[in-house]
């Protein structure tokens, strides 16, 4: 059974004085190695709870994760750190780039900690940037970029480490349908290259022309499992 990634359980609630949020409410779910898996659900309905629980940046209140049969919450803290830095690569809404640095140095920097040599991570981020076609934007800064070229030199940061699955969370919601589109473009020919991704939009329609299944979220459960029907 190709299920690398795959919750037990899974629970994430919150306090809010008296209140208990269930942001994430047992959710059991299977990613497969190889598919463009869209999450959709109202606001507030625990999808981004759901992906930071999956990239290793939250911890669960109970329930586990497996990735490749280990469990996240059995890592020593130097272990899952390596989880998200290696196999995982993270793009958001509002794009995160450093405002100071170029869009060279700001693929680069993900490769600090990597241990590679300076020449190295230049050439990987050149090459990361070159293939998200950007090769004459490595000098600029964020604020000489639009939107979607800001949201690629994102995409070409989270590539740069070469991580065996992507979490894309809304990276289309601040940019206009056409850039939009080009993005959501990109994800699937990265897709279609072997890249896992694992798509958060709003945009029914993007997730229905795009990804291979779908899960509907509301109230921090699983309300809606395309794979049943569509398949991989
Ligand atoms: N750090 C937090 N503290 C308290 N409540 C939170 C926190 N993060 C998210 N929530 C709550 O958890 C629920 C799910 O949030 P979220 O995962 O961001 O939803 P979505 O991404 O689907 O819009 C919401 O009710 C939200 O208010
Ligand atoms: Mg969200």
């Amino acid at each position: 059974m190709n299920s690398w990634l795959k919750t037990s359980r899974l629970c994430r609630y919150y306090r809010r004085g008296p209140q208990e949020i269930r942001a994430v409410d047992n959710v059991d779910l299977t990613v497969r190695r190889g598919e463009f898996l869209g999450v959709v659900g109202s606001s507030g309905s625990g999808k981004s709870t759901l992906l930071n629980l999956l990239a290793g940046l939250d911890t669960p209140t109970s329930g586990s994760i497996d990735f490749n049969n280990v469990t996240l919450g059995s890592l020593s803290r130097r272990e899952l750190s390596s989880y998200r830095m290696r196999s995982v690569g993270m793009v958001f809404q509002s794009f995160n780039l450093l405002h100071y640095k170029t869009a060279l140095e700001n693929v680069e920097l993900a490769l600090y900690f990597s241990g590679t040599s300076k020449a190295v991570r230049r050439e990987r981020a050149e090459s990361s940037l070159e293939t998200l076609g950007l090769s004459d934007r490595l000098d600029h800064r964020p604020s000489d970029l639009s939107g979607g070229e800001q949201q690629r030199v994102a995409i070409a940061r989270a590539l740069v480490k070469e991580p065996e699955i992507l979490f894309a969370d809304e990276p289309t919601g601040n940019l206009d349908h056409d850039n939009a589109l080009q993005i959501a473009e990109l994800l699937a020919k990265l897709n279609r290259e072997g890249l896992t991704i694992l798509l958060v939009t709003h945009n029914l329609d993007l997730a229905g022309s795009y990804c291979s299944r779908i899960i509907t979220m509301n109230y921090g459960k699983i309300i809606d499992d395309s794979s049943g029907t569509r398949g991989v």
